[in-house]
């Protein structure tokens, strides 16, 4: 055959493995702690549709896209951007991509590991009762507390930060395969559960209504913005991400039938999330739905606090949400770290040591934004934390994923796409086309012009 897959001595072992990989790559912290959390500072229903749409038009064609080119580069974005580049005769400026991308994952893994810290703060939180029987004012101390301690926030974010970097050292499919066929389900489970919690505990009509009721008067322009941004953040495209994972796709496994049913996936935890988190906060005088980054810090806790065996479900859930995170957070990092490995012959482990130290750095911009400068503004009210949340999401992504699908849909000569996706005529190929070509560049551009520049 001619794909190159001689060349690329780091294969997933099966389909299945690449789907749980990509899926333990977009199933996040992004999931269950941010959509939940932005779903409720925009009002949510018309929120989720706009989200909903962005998934199914702009992420889908992209992920399609990210796949395609890293399986058809086979090395890390920046060297897949530049062999591709070569064999469609382009200018070197696409590879900008692949440096985008980079620098977007530095700047994404500093936030996320903070975030990621919180939650393996609370496993301990949880695992020793601290919220059994607990009042929503008690839960909420318990994290206004947390907020205001430096040490211990940054005492996780390190912990966390060795981890992922202990588990990328090791390799592609050493433990991580293992972890991801195991927590992924589990998670899954758990999170249904508390659904159920909050079907039977919460306000679930309200709850629900809040996510499924269209209420478009509550949608703002950022609103919109934000809804693009996180549908490329939760879905892990944009920087290159899951380009550096289809690097390692085996040659036999369908592209389209795998980015949907990742997408899906990946659409229907947050979904669930949601149910889980907003039936307790309609439940709880003491609570809000626009709470911002603490809403699942919150929420969840005083669920565990009055479930029969709260203190060990509540651990169990932290835990696999530091999973969840791990997941993402190897994905994050993989871009910078396949392409120094490449260029420069150094071990993976020295590298994921190095691009880890760096990440944890910025982190600590993250981490004080919550405390000691929670004063300190950059561009408008933006905390550090906010700033570097928003520039990746808002900026960084929707560009680079911009840029993607218009490589691989107008640049890359077609019989490089058609050998990937496996067809070249009749209704899939139009389809990839009018996605591709039409709607996911066109639909990025206008969100990112009308709401940056007109509104
Ligand atoms: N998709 C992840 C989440 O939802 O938590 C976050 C993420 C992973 C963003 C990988 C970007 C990325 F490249």
């Amino acid at each position: 055959m001619a794909d190159n897959e001689a060349s690329q001595p780091n294969l997933w072992s099966s389909r299945l493995m690449f789907i749980l990989a990509a899926a333990g790559s977009a199933v996040g912290l992004g999931n269950i702690w941010k959509f939940p959390y932005i779903a409720g500072e925009n009002g949510g229903g018309a929120f989720v549709v706009v989200y909903l749409l962005c998934i199914a038009a702009i992420g889908v064609p992209i992920m399609a896209a990210e796949v395609l080119l890293g399986r058809a580069g086979r090395q890390s974005p920046i060297n897949t951007l530049r062999a591709l580049v070569r064999r469609s005769g382009a200018s070197k400026g696409w590879t900008l991509i692949g440096w985008m991308g980079v620098l977007g994952g530095f700047l994404i893994l500093s936030f996320y590991a903070v975030i990621a810290g919180w939650a393996l703060h609370y496993i301990f939180q949880a695992g020793s009762g601290t919220f059994t029987g607990a009042s929503s004012a008690e839960v909420s101390g318990v994290f206004d507390d947390f907020l205001a301690s430096p040490w211990t926030m940054l005492f996780w974010h390190t912990v966390f930060m060795a981890g992922t970097v202990a588990i990328v050292a090791r390799g592609v499919n050493r433990g991580l395969e293992f972890a991801i066929r195991w927590f992924m389900p589990v998670l899954f489970v758990l999170i249904l559960l508390l659904v159920g919690y909050a079907m039977v505990v919460g306000d679930f009509a309200a709850g629900f209504g809040f996510l499924f009721g269209f209420d478009f008067g509550a949608l703002t322009v950022a609103g919109v913005q934000e809804a693009m941004g996180h549908a490329f953040f939760t879905l892990s495209v944009g920087m290159g991400a899951i380009m550096a994972y289809g690097a390692y796709v085996p040659g036999n496994v369908s592209i389209p039938g795998t980015v949907l049913t990742i997408a899906s996936v990946d659409t229907v935890v947050a979904l669930a999330a949601g149910l889980a988190i907003f039936p307790i906060v309609f439940a709880n005088p003491d609570l809000e739905a626009g709470a911002g980054p603490g809403l699942l810090f919150v929420t969840l806790p005083i669920a565990f606090g009055n479930l029969p065996l709260g203190a060990f479900i509540g651990t169990l859930f932290f835990i696999l949400i530091s999973f969840a995170a791990i997941t993402s957070a190897i994905s994050i990092i993989e871009p910078a770290l396949a392409w120094t490995v490449e260029q420069f012959r150094i071990t993976r482990a020295r590298v994921a040591i190095a691009l880890g130290g760096i990440c944890w750095f910025l982190g600590i911009g993250s981490v004080l934004s919550f405390n000691v400068w929670s004063n300190v503004h950059i561009v408008g009210e933006r905390t550090f934390f906010d700033f570097v949340d928003y520039v990746t999401q808002v900026w960084m992504l929707p560009i680079g994923g911009f840029l993607i699908v218009l490589f691989a849909a107008w640049v890359l000569p077609k019989e490089i796409v058609t050998e990937q996706l496996g067809f070249s005529s009749g209704f899939k190929w139009k389809l990839w086309l009018v996605l591709g070509r039409v709607v996911a560049p066109i639909g990025v551009l206008l969100v990112f012009v009308y709401t940056t520049f007109l509104a």
